[in-house]
């Protein structure tokens, strides 16, 4: 399918270990490719939680791990990626965890209902170049499709350890005045993601963004 969307990833060529595309076979367990797909879910679960562009996963595993009520939703293009996080699934036995391969924005796109509790996104990445800003996954077009998903009262978290990014994304929140800002939220010392470790060994500041669906 042609993507209506400038991509917002570079398809990284990293090593995929031979553990990671084993895993990967087990992929149809797990995958979803429909809105109907979360619906069928819906019940089963207290809350549906999707995070975007979960990298290795640290977040995702762990934040299903400790809360087997929801349901948790992980968006990934990174086949290295998903085949760690599908062995993390297998090693803890998780049945809270399904997965969504692809751009997301194409499947959020589809979607005409409020159907996730919380969305989180951590460390999009930050095509620092002024000429390549316009990849950036997040704009006020994105929080006005996140905000049409996201049911009443739901959780929009944010982060970036890029300045100009977060400045970026202020002006998109300011622009969007839909959502409410919180002054904090759970997500902001969830299990550190390995961008999330990079910056913070390499100095930089971690800025959160917690919004919430008025
Ligand atoms: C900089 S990495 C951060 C990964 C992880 N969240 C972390 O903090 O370690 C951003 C991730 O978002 C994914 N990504 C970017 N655009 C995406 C999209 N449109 N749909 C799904 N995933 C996307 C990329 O593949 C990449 O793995």
């Amino acid at each position: 399918m042609r993507n209506k969307f400038l991509p917002s990833f570079v398809q990284r060529k990293g090593r995929i270990t031979k553990s990671q595309e084993d895993n990967l076979k087990f992929l149809h367990r797990y995958h979803i490719t429909s809105h109907a797909q979360i619906l069928l879910d819906k019940s089963n679960f207290k809350k549906i939680i999707l995070e975007i562009g979960f990298g290795n996963g640290e977040n995702l595993i762990n934040l299903a791990k400790e809360n087997s009520q929801n349901l948790y939703i992980g968006s990934e293009v990174y086949m290295a990626g998903i085949g760690q996080v599908l062995g993390a699934i297998n090693a803890n036995e998780l049945t809270n965890i399904r997965l969504i391969t692809g751009d997301i924005r194409l499947l959020i796109d589809k979607i005409n209902e409020s159907v996730f509790d919380e969305v989180l996104i951590i460390c999009p990445d930050p095509w620092p170049k002024l000429k390549h800003h316009k990849r950036r996954m997040i704009n006020s077009e994105f929080l006005d499709s996140i905000y049409k998903v996201l049911n009443s009262d739901g959780h929009l978290f944010m982060s970036t350890d890029w300045e100009n990014y977060a400045e970026s994304i202020n002006e998109s929140i300011n622009q969007n005045s839909d959502f409410k800002i919180l002054n904090s939220s759970p997500y902001e010392n969830i299990t550190l993601t390995k961008f999330q470790q990079r910056a913070i060994e390499e100095g930089r500041k971690i800025y959160p963004f917690s919004l919430q669906k008025t």
